[in-house]
């Protein structure tokens, strides 16, 4: 009996659909879930008179599966797949393909890369994203870890993916952690578009004072500007929703934001590498500040501050909110940008930051025309400093300048907190400062712990330290390195 091209574990949302997509493109599946009920569920249902067969257990499972085997998980992201991958190692022989599907931790992924590979298998570590439409339709997919997987997996992989101008959304990354870490900074990305949206959804209905449907029509048409994306675009939608009351159904939800994971997990390897991705951790810590609803209803209550008051021109500031926004949401890919260079030189995967933002370009959450823009920037300039210095991006936020600082200041003023926009514009000054005032930052820390510092008239590299109340004595801190 012919056996099948690919075997996925997990039958969730993502599971059943990315299945569905498979079949569809002309490939055979097995399937496997640990409660056998879903599988033939399934196979009664959506999976009816396709090309896709059921196992009831591992050993049949693996059974099915033309060799090299490829054995993809998609489950939930932390014990389930270690169990999983233990569970299956012995099942296979070597050479086969063990693929994890989930928002799995990229560390996780590079020790699982090192285990599976220490037993002669091969494993990827995938980022899938685009949600229940984007896994059936075509998602973003990111994958990395055992190069020599990728021959095997690619035909598949880039069948189902969502394709832009012909161009499918998925390309090797790189070895081991990459794929799982470029699909975290998409997220990390994901979580700082949303909070820019609701930035300006917060400015736009508590200052403004306008209703659903009017900063709806807003992101409407912002969505047919440079801005045009699938968040502005189901923000648009979602606005306009009103529940069987007639009532905006947003205005009915509880501003408590959730969050299960990535976004923190984007900050840590942030402050480990040194790179500044403020708004991704801005956007992080508002979603736990929204968390905290009883603090914050009881602090309104306890703590004096005026209402919010507007006496500008309404059309005016709207225009300056979009440019906000447009410029913001540069600084925040610049910086995700930033990071995956670093972890590419720390972690030495050579990552292709062109073929990235083409990955993330469709079928993904963050998909926009604007990472058509980034493709471009990096092709013309694979070395490119920081996406800022790019020729549109220069330009685009030179003219939103003066808005994007009228937006931030707007928004200090009437007390409307907009972390996302003001850190945006707080990194943008200070990338452009020449000249910021850690002169006097390192004069303390000489100071109190003698830490050493560089002078203006000196090479870099060579450290002095001042006897700076002249009790001191003579040893100092080691230079750094
Ligand atoms: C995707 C999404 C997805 C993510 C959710 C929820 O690319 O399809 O990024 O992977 O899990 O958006 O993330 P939070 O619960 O952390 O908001």
């Amino acid at each position: 009996m012919k056996k099948n091209d690919i075997g996925v574990i997990g039958l969730a949302v993502m599971g059943e659909n990315l299945i569905l997509n498979i079949e569809s493109k002309g490939f055979s599946v097995s399937i496997y879930n640990r409660t056998a009920q879903k599988v033939s569920q399934l196979l009664e249902t959506r999976a009816r008179g396709k090309n896709i067969q059921g196992a009831y257990s591992l050993e049949e499972f693996v059974d099915q599966l033309e060799r090299p085997r490829k054995v993809m998980l998609l489950v939930k992201a932390g014990d389930a797949v270690e169990d999983l991958i233990n569970q299956i190692i012995p099942l296979l022989e070597p050479g086969d393909i063990i693929i994890d599907g989930g928002n799995s931790n990229y560390l996780d992924t590079i020790r699982r890369t090192e285990l599976v590979e220490s037993k002669g298998l091969l494993y990827i570590g995938t980022g899938v994203s685009g949600g229940e439409e984007g896994a059936l339709r075509g998602p973003s997919i990111m994958p990395g870890g055992s190069k020599q997987a990728w021959p095997h997996v690619k035909p598949i992989f880039q069948a189902i993916a969502a394709k832009v101008d012909g161009s499918p959304c998925c390309d090797w990354v790189g070895d081991n952690g990459s794929g799982h870490y470029v699909k975290m900074i998409h997220n990390g990305i994901e979580y700082g578009d949303i909070q820019l949206i609701c930035e300006a959804y917060h400015l736009m209905r508590d200052l403004l004072d306008m209703d659903s449907g009017e900063i709806a029509s807003k992101f409407a048409y912002w969505n047919q500007t440079d801005l045009s994306s699938f968040l502005i675009e189901i923000t648009a939608d979602i606005l306009n929703y009103k529940n069987e009351n007639g009532i905006y159904e947003v205005d009915c939800i509880l501003d408590r934001a959730g969050h299960k994971g990535t976004g923190i997990w984007t900050g840590v390897t942030a402050l480990e590498l040194g790179v500044p991705l403020t708004l991704i951790c801005e956007s992080v810590f508002s979603r736990i500040l929204s968390s905290m609803k009883d603090d914050r209803v009881n602090a309104s209550k306890v703590i004096t501050k005026a209402a919010p008051v507007f006496n500008g021109d309404k059309n005016a500031f709207i225009d300056d909110i979009g440019k906000a926004l447009l410029a913001s949401k540069i600084v925040s890919y610049a910086q995700g940008f930033e990071l995956l260079k670093a972890a590419s030189a720390s972690y030495g995967w050579e990552l292709d930051y062109g073929s990235i933002a083409l990955m993330w370009r469709g079928g993904c959450i963050i998909r926009s025309v604007f990472l058509g823009t980034i493709k471009e920037a990096f092709e013309r300039d694979p070395g490119l400093k920081n996406l800022m210095l790019a020729l549109y991006f220069r330009q685009k936020l030179e003219q939103s300048l003066p808005s994007w600082r009228r937006v931030a200041s707007t928004a200090i003023l009437n007390g409307i907190p907009a972390p996302a926009f003001c850190s945006a514009l707080a990194y943008f000054d200070g990338y452009t400062c020449a000249n910021l005032p850690a002169n006097l930052l390192q004069a303390m820390r000489d100071y109190f712990g003698a830490h050493l510092y560089e002078r203006i008239d000196a090479p870099r590299g060579q450290f002095f330290h001042t006897n700076w109340t002249g009790k001191g004595g003579t040893t100092t801190a080691a230079p750094p390195s």
